[in-house]
Order: structure tokens, then C-alpha cells, then sequence
């Protein structure tokens, strides 16, 4: 006599009402792994443990497809005995190859009691695993008519063959394994398309900045070229300063990406902050002066040497510098760099300027790599270089709230008081 939940199901005929529930809780476990584990190989894994389980096998597997060489090979493979890497690392097989090649060929489940009297049986897995087989279920994991793998069990404890319900609730965990599978793969199409469209994009900005600066530099080496046929030192003087402006423009760039691309250890020397700033207001000194702006530095509070990575620290300056000097007004432009040791021993560095100031809707977006608000000007890379080489020294950078213009924070936790007392 058949319980309600056997009717319209006659494979359960002959199950146990123990067999029942150990099934329904492998298939409710096994559902809510698909969304709890994002990892499609530990899904595999955590399917093949419960497949083991709910059919009492002794061991279980997945094959996947390789659509390329048409071919099957093992991604888990879970026993107690036996050398299942050997299978990963040696057994493939082909469509219609063994009892999972068939389960694959026919896109249907393929249940053998005993593999010893069956000629499709592929013995070299057993081989090459050291392992026994004696009987198997094959089923295959489709993703509607796509062939995805091939799930198994192996030996069923007890001696008996597989049975009809077995063969149900493996179907029922391959489509589960099949569609974590196509997820997964579909993720990673996304994530790599997604890459790409970065990739392009970066390198058309790049390629446009190149571009500009390359231009700047051919017109202006075409003017000497005249200056010199011409004799015309006048002409000649007044292009030089321009060409040095696209040379520094492009080692800025370069120096940039270089900071940019590579992760680095900062290497931290007692420096003289003074003479660093110095030296980065002396890059900007022309930009400055062209628009008649005033540069104004506070840097007698820091009267210790502090240990930071110069290079690193002053290209942080360079890049705070030129944007403030970027960003300033035509007339009345004002420029001021503030530096102090807070009490904690940390060095404060603070560049501000009095330009239009940073408008609230791109503040989230100021630290990204490639942002820019200044068309074929800028690469977008200043800030996103400076706060890398901020945090690879512990340290931060960011925008003040300031009532005109903009006003940038470079904070170094430790930089005074690791450098040896260092005075100036
Ligand atoms: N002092 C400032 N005042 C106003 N806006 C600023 C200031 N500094 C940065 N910004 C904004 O932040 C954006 C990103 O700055 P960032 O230095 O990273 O790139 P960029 O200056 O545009 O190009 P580059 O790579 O040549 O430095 C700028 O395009 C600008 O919109
Ligand atoms: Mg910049």
C-alpha cells in the first residue's frame, strides 16, 4: 500500500519511509547550497558528499564536458579508498567512453549492477585510481539540451545495485550541479567582458592623453626646427619653455602609471619635508606663474625629519600641487601648503587652493583610477596615485570640507616619530 507521497511518483514504490526522508533532506540541503555557496567547485564538492550519502555509496564523482576535445574529465572525485587526484590528473573520457561517457552520449541515467559483467565498462579508471568498482550510476547534468557533466556514485554499501529512487534523486542533483555550474560560468564571462570594457576604456584614455602630449611636443619641436633654419633665438627661447612643459608632462605621466601599476613597499629615510615640498612648488613654479597666482608655505611647524618614502611622498605633492594650481582662478589664484606633526607623531600635509572647489556629485568618485574632469588634460591618475602611495605608507588622503576652493589632507601616522629625532 502506497503513502500519499508515493502516489505519482512510482519510483518510490519499495522505499522505505527512512529512505524517503533521508532523500527529501539531501534534496532540501542540496537546493539551499545553491545559494548559500558562491563557489561552483565547493558546490560540486558538497553535492558529490550528499550524492554519496543519499544513495549509501562508497564513493562519488563529477565528470564535466569539455566542449573542445568532446571530451569528459573528472573535476571531484570523493572516496574513502583509492587515489582519486590520479583520476583528475589521468582519466578522460571520450563520448560514448565507459559508463559516464555513455550516461553523456545518451543524455540519459545509466545504472550498471555489476560493472564486472558489462563490456562498456571503462576499466582503466579503476586503474589508474587502484580502486574496485562494482557497480555504478551514471546521470547525466544537462542544462536544458546542453551536456554540462556527468555525475556518479559508486558501489552501493551493502552489495545491492541502485535503485530506481536513487537513480530520481540523482537526476533531481544534477540539474542542481549543472545549473551551479552555467552560473558560474556565466559570472565569470561577465567578470572578464566586464575587465575588457575596463581595459579598453583605460587604454583609449591613455592612448588620447599620449596623443595630446605627443602633438604638444611635435609642434613644438617643428618651431625650433623653424627658430633654428631662421636663426631666430626669440622665436626659439619662446618654444623651449613649452617643449620642457610636454617633456615634464610626460615623465609626470609615466611616473604616474609606474606608481599606479606596481604595488610597493614605500622605502621609508629621514627626509626633509620642507625641501620636498620646495622641490615640488619649483615643478609647478611656471604653471604658477603663468597665471599670476601666489604660493604661500607654512612648513616651519615641521622642525624634525620625518621617514617617508621621498620618491613616493613628493610625486603625493606634485600630483596636489599641480591640480591645485589646475584648478585656479584666472585672476587672484592662491596656492597655500601647510605642514605639521600632530600629537600623535603623525605628519599633516595640507594643500589647499581658493579655485571653484570640488563639486559634491564627484567627490565619490575623485580617488578612482581614470576619473577626470579635464577632457584630454588630465589621465584621472593624480589622485588615484597619490592615495596608493598614501596607504602603502599606513597613511591617507583626503578631501577637506573647506568654505572656497579645495583643501587636501595627506596624513602619515608614525612618519615623526620613526624617523630617529632627526632634527632639521
Ligand atoms: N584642487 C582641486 N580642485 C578642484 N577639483 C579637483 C582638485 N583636485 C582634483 N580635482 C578633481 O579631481 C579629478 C581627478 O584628479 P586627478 O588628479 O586624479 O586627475 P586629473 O588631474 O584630472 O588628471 P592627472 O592624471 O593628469 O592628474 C580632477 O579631474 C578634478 O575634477
Ligand atoms: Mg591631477
Amino acid at each position: 500500500m502506497s503513502t500519499p507521497l508515493q502516489e505519482g511518483f512510482p519510483w518510490l514504490d519499495g522505499a522505505s519511509h527512512e529512505d524517503m526522508r533521508r532523500a527529501v533532506g539531501a534534496l532540501y540541503r542540496v537546493h539551499s547550497l545553491l545559494g548559500a555557496i558562491t563557489d561552483p567547485d565547493a558546490l560540486l564538492v558538497r553535492i558529490s558528499e550528499e550524492s554519496r550519502m543519499v544513495a549509501s555509496a562508497e564513493a562519488a564523482s563529477v565528470m564535466l564536458y569539455d566542449a573542445e576535445t568532446d571530451e569528459l574529465y573528472f573535476q571531484v572525485a570523493l572516496g574513502d579508498s583509492g587515489d582519486q587526484d590520479a583520476l583528475k590528473r589521468e582519466v578522460r573520457l571520450k563520448m560514448g567512453q565507459g559508463i559516464a561517457g555513455l550516461a553523456a552520449q545518451t543524455r540519459s541515467a545509466v545504472s550498471v549492477p555489476d560493472v564486472t559483467r558489462d563490456p562498456r565498462f571503462f576499466s582503466d579508471a579503476d586503474a589508474a585510481s587502484q580502486f574496485q568498482t562494482r557497480s555504478l550510476l551514471a546521470v547525466p547534468m544537462m542544462d536544458r539540451d546542453r551536456l554540462i557533466g556527468v555525475l556518479e556514485v559508486v558501489n552501493k554499501v551493502g552489495g545491492a545495485s541502485f535503485s530506481e529512487m536513487d537513480e530520481h534523486v540523482m537526476a533531481m542533483f544534477s540539474s542542481v550541479a549543472a545549473t551551479a555550474v552555467v552560473n558560474a560560468r556565466l559570472i565569470n564571462q561577465q567578470i572578464r567582458n566586464e575587465r575588457l570594457a575596463a581595459i579598453g576604456e583605460a587604454i583609449a584614455g591613455l592612448t588620447h592623453h599620449i596623443k595630446n602630449i605627443i602633438t604638444g611636443l611635435g609642434s613644438s619641436t617643428e618651431l625650433i626646427q623653424m627658430a633654428l633654419d631662421r636663426q631666430n633665438t626669440e622665436l626659439a627661447l619662446r618654444t623651449w619653455p613649452v617643449l620642457k612643459r610636454n617633456v615634464a608632462r610626460m615623465s609626470c605621466f609615466v611616473q604616474d602609471m609606474l606608481a599606479f601599476a606596481k604595488p610597493r613597499v614605500p622605502v621609508r629615510r629621514p627626509a626633509d619635508l620642507a625641501a620636498l615640498v620646495r622641490d615640488a612648488a619649483q615643478s609647478v613654479k611656471d604653471a604658477l606663474a603663468a597665471r599670476n597666482a601666489e604660493l604661500e608655505l607654512n612648513l616651519e611647524r615641521v622642525t624634525c625629519r620625518v621617514s617617508v618614502d621621498e620618491d613616493g611622498i613628493f610625486r603625493c605633492l606634485l600630483n596636489l600641487l599641480q591640480n591645485a594650481v589646475e584648478a585656479l582662478p584666472e585672476t587672484g589664484g592662491r596656492v597655500r601648503v601647510t605642514a605639521s606633526i600632530t600629537p600623535c607623531g603623525a605628519l599633516e600635509v595640507l594643500v589647499a587652493d581658493n579655485g571653484a572647489g570640488v563639486p559634491p556629485e564627484i567627490r565619490k568618485n575623485l580617488f578612482q583610477p581614470f576619473f577626470s574632469t579635464k577632457g584630454g588634460r588630465g589621465t584621472g591618475l593624480g589622485l588615484a596615485t597619490s592615495a596608493k602611495i598614501l596607504k602603502e605608507h599606513g597613511g591617507t588622503l583626503v578631501l577637506m570640507p573647506s568654505e572656497r576652493g579645495a583643501c587636501f589632507r595627506m596624513l602619515l601616522p608614525d612618519a615623526a616619530a620613526n624617523a630617529d629625532g632627526g632634527e632639521l
